[in-house]
């Protein structure tokens, strides 16, 4: 059966770095409380000329690198962002203008912080019906442009990035223990939290972006059910257990949050994929980020039982359980 295999994974931050001490210095907060609270140390925020399409293409060009393809090579883009350059036309397509690519078919995701795993799903729908073949997925954004910068509650919290996969169509066994790809995804959403977590504007309402704002603590109080039972929806279609994955790799925004899951479902710590302290929560490009991360330093290995899941605005939440 065809399935859905990363071939290729790239990344881009931002040049500038800003820690909490930095922040400290504009809006009362500590260190101490951000650590505690997050396990955010540092996130890095877009400066001028920075934006997601440019962090995106930097994404998906070393992806590309990567997986030793060029542009021609692919036949779809999925960009999952909240905070597209323009309200239209997407940054998906204006990714693929820079990337020169006048073929196939390119479109935006709106999911917040799942975004990254819905671009995931339903590029796995397009290349296991056989109607494309390597779909290059970005998760981005530059969240610290809708941020309210007197509002310690939230502007600690964010920081801005891209990352990149490149998945291909190919042939399997159709063995789920041992097939490569995309196994099984799981996508959730429940409009009635929407006031919980949302932008206070939009094109069609006040012809503004808004400034995001955010219930933190009914957040926190959902997200952990909301994720477990995404990856539990996993381990049901598949059959495999949380001693099966060889990681954990879920949406980066809060360290407590991380940390509850992983224990809820029994994951071994050493097999978590961390790396809030360094890129704080970067929205829908979180685990494409990490996964580069953890790639990039030879912990994710062919052969590897990866479980990516996210929670976030709307709310959303999904999971996706591949086999790298
Ligand atoms: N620095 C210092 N003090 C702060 C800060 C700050 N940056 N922010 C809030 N405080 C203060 C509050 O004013 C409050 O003070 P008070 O007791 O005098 O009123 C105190 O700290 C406690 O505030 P709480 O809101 O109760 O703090 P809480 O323990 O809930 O932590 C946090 C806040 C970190 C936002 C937490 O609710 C959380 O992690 N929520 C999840 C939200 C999240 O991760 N969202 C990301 C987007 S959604 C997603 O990606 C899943």
């Amino acid at each position: 059966m065809m399935r859905s295999v990363v071939v290729g994974v790239g990344s881009a931050l931002p040049a500038r770095v800003v820690t909490n001490e930095e922040l400290a210095q504009k809006v009362d907060t500590s260190d101490e409380w951000i650590v505690q609270r997050t396990g955010i140390r540092q996130r890095y925020l877009a400066g001028e000329g920075e934006t997601s399409s440019t962090l995106g293409l930097a994404a998906a060009i070393a992806a590309l690198e990567d997986a030793g393809l060029t542009p021609d090579d692919l036949d779809l883009i999925i960009v999952a962002t909240t905070t597209p350059d323009l309200t239209f036309p997407s940054t998906a397509t204006q990714i693929q203008a820079k990337l020169e690519m006048f073929h196939g078919a390119a479109f935006d995701v709106q999911a917040v912080c799942s975004g990254f795993v819905y671009g995931v799903s339903i590029a796995d729908k397009f290349l296991s019906s056989g109607s494309h073949r390597r779909a290059l997925v970005i998760g981005v954004d530059t969240l610290s442009r809708i941020l309210n910068w007197e509002d310690r509650t939230t502007c600690v919290l964010f920081g801005d990035g891209a990352g990149a996969i490149i998945l291909e169509a190919q042939e399997q066994p159709g063995e789920i223990k041992t097939d490569r790809g995309v196994l099984t995804s799981h996508l959730r959403s429940d409009g009635r939290h929407g006031p919980r977590l949302c932008a206070t504007g939009g094109p069609s309402t006040t012809g503004t972006v808004g400034v995001l704002t955010m219930e933190g603590k009914e957040v926190f109080r959902h997200a952990v059910g909301m994720i477990t039972d995404v990856v539990y929806d996993a381990y049901k279609a598949t059959g495999f257990t949380s001693d099966d994955l060889t990681w954990f790799v879920p949406h980066q925004a809060n360290r407590r949050i991380i940390d509850s899951s992983a224990q809820k479902l029994g994951i071994d710590p050493a097999k978590v994929v961390i790396t809030v302290d360094r890129h704080g929560n970067t929205s829908a490009a979180s685990i494409p980020l990490a996964l580069a991360t953890a790639y990039g330093e030879g912990r994710i290995k062919q052969g590897d039982l990866v479980m990516l899941e996210a929670m976030g605005g709307g709310f959303t939440w999904g999971s996706a359980l591949l086999r790298w």
